[in-house]
């Protein structure tokens, strides 16, 4: 079994140093992508404070279908380029959103979420996935959230898809 444990205390980017190594770890060595976006959803949903929703949503027939996830049920087809997860599918770039209620289009799948980040997952220059996190916290993801995220998702994207 895997042996984690992250400190959720720490500076923010010694604490993203940490959450992508086990998350390497994690998916090391299995083949199949939905087996680690469960892992990884759990992960992050066990050690990232203030998030009501983390997970998956994965292009399907030129549309976003739900995946694994930790949180509240969920809407399960999202179009590409609708709300934020579309928009980061159809834009390719990460979507840090303060307040989503002034995203145009948010889609409001847990009325408790304030504020999201969503980073794109890219296979061979394609979109073949998000991860999406949202927050019950108004700004809860800030610039080295985002940069920390991003690197995760970069380290182990090959294993997502
Ligand atoms: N809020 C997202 C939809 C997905 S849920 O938050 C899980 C969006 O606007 O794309």
């Amino acid at each position: 079994m895997f042996d984690i444990a992250i400190d959720k205390n720490q500076p923010v980017a010694e604490f993203y140093a940490d959450l992508t190594s086990s998350a390497s770890a994690v998916v090391n060595g299995e083949p199949d992508a939905i087996a680690n976006m469960a892992n990884v959803a759990a992960l992050i949903w066990q050690y990232m404070p203030d998030l009501n929703w983390a997970g998956f949503y994965r292009v399907v027939d030129g549309e976003l279908v739900l995946g694994p996830f930790q949180g509240k049920v969920a809407c399960i087809r999202i179009a590409i380029g609708s709300g934020v997860c579309g928009t980061a599918a159809a834009s390719g770039l990460t979507q840090r959103v303060a307040d989503v209620d002034a995203f145009p289009g948010h889609i409001a799948c847990d009325a408790d979420s304030r504020s999201e980040l969503v980073v794109p997952i890219l296979k061979d220059g394609v979109v073949i996935a998000v991860l999406d996190l949202d927050s019950p916290l108004p700004d809860r993801f800030g610039p080295a959230d985002e940069a920390g995220m991003v690197k995760l998702i970069g380290a182990i994207a090959k294993s997502l898809g």
